[in-house]
């Protein structure tokens, strides 16, 4: 049966599987110090922040703060987001301007409640003839955003639209809803994370706040992982660690993807469909699996790690 027109494949502009996302963090931009640090620190990307993190006297001195540090030679090596504030605040539109000069490799939207908000965004920027390299990333942190998640995640194949990841806001969400503890707000990062996939996009958990007990960390990294998060973000250093170790594919599990890929290159396995391995069935759909895993590791081999 030939394909009806209309059923050939969309052109999606895949972010690459191997990107690592694991550990992303927030620094102030109103922050000297932190600043200053965040090129030596060992995280897959920086967010700056000009939104919630400064007060507002300070938002101009950020702006400028961080103008000085990207143009300069501190420029952390990773990848570099800059969080503005609304475009529709009082500050939107002097962030837009000191971010898309800033030339950084995303630039992440607050309050995003649909489409609309990222498409105005995207015009914005065609109108400064801004490279089309830079990226978008969008917080998913208000209601209306949750209910919307799936619309804002189709941008994502959209080979025009520079969609490239959602973060959780945790935060504003269990202010904006009076929901309290991150077990009730399960079911709608769960929902974030379902629309990432439906639109190839990245999934980034939200912070938690309390960054002195790294045990409970680890053990949320662990949870986010197993909700199918890419990586988490992040407001101090000390988190960094435990959060790439939780991304990171453990020794086991690169053991298992060896085995899978091993057993299908087995010249009678490698026309089949499906096999049998230590009393498992394994499909082609694990040796995909299987060597996007083992594609994640190298690259974190190759980030020296
Ligand atoms: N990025 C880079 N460096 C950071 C940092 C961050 N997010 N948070 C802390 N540091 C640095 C501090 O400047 C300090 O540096 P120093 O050793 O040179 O003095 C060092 O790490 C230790 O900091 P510590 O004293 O443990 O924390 P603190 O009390 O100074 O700060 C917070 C605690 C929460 C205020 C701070 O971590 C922070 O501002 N985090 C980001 C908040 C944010 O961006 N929120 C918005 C998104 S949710
Ligand atoms: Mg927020």
């Amino acid at each position: 049966m030939r394909p009806r027109s209309g059923w050939a494949m969309k052109p999606v502009m895949h972010e690459p599987l191997s990107r690592l996302r694991r550990s992303v963090l927030y620094v102030p931009a109103s922050n000297e110090k932190a600043l200053a640090k965040s090129a030596s620190l060992p995280c897959d990307a920086v967010i700056f922040d000009l939104e919630d993190a400064v007060g507002p006297q300070q938002k101009a001195d950020a702006r400028e703060r961080l103008r000085q540090l990207l143009q300069g030679s501190g420029r952390p090596k990773c990848e570099t987001v800059i969080r503005i504030n609304p475009l529709s605040s009082e500050w939107g539109t002097e962030d837009f301007l000191a971010a898309r000069a800033c030339r950084p490799d995303a630039i992440l939207l607050p309050k995003v409640d649909g489409p609309r908000d990222i498409l105005d965004a995207d015009a914005a920027l065609d109108e400064t003839d801004a490279p089309r390299s830079i990226r978008f990333w969008a917080m998913i942190e208000t209601a209306r955003a949750v209910l919307n998640v799936g619309a804002i995640a189709e941008l994502g194949r959209d080979p025009a639209a520079r969609l490239s990841c959602l973060v959780a806001g945790t935060n504003d969400l269990a202010k904006e809803t009076r929901v309290s503890g991150r077990e009730n707000l399960r079911p709608w990062l769960m929902q974030v994370v379902l629309a990432a996939r439906a639109g190839n996009l990245t999934a980034l958990d939200g912070v938690s706040n309390n960054f002195r007990d790294l045990e409970a960390f680890a053990g949320e990294c662990a949870e986010s992982r197993a909700m199918g998060f890419d990586g988490k973000t992040l407001i101090h250093p000390a988190q960094i660690a435990p959060a790439n170790a939780a991304f990171s594919p453990t020794a086991r599990e690169m053991a298992e993807a060896e085995a899978v890929v091993a057993e299908f290159a087995r010249p009678e396995n490698r026309h089949r469909g499906v096999i049998s391995l230590d009393g498992r069935m394994i499909e082609r759909l694990h040796l995909e699996q299987a060597e996007a895993l083992l594609k994640k590791a190298q690259a974190i081999k190759e980030n020296g790690e």
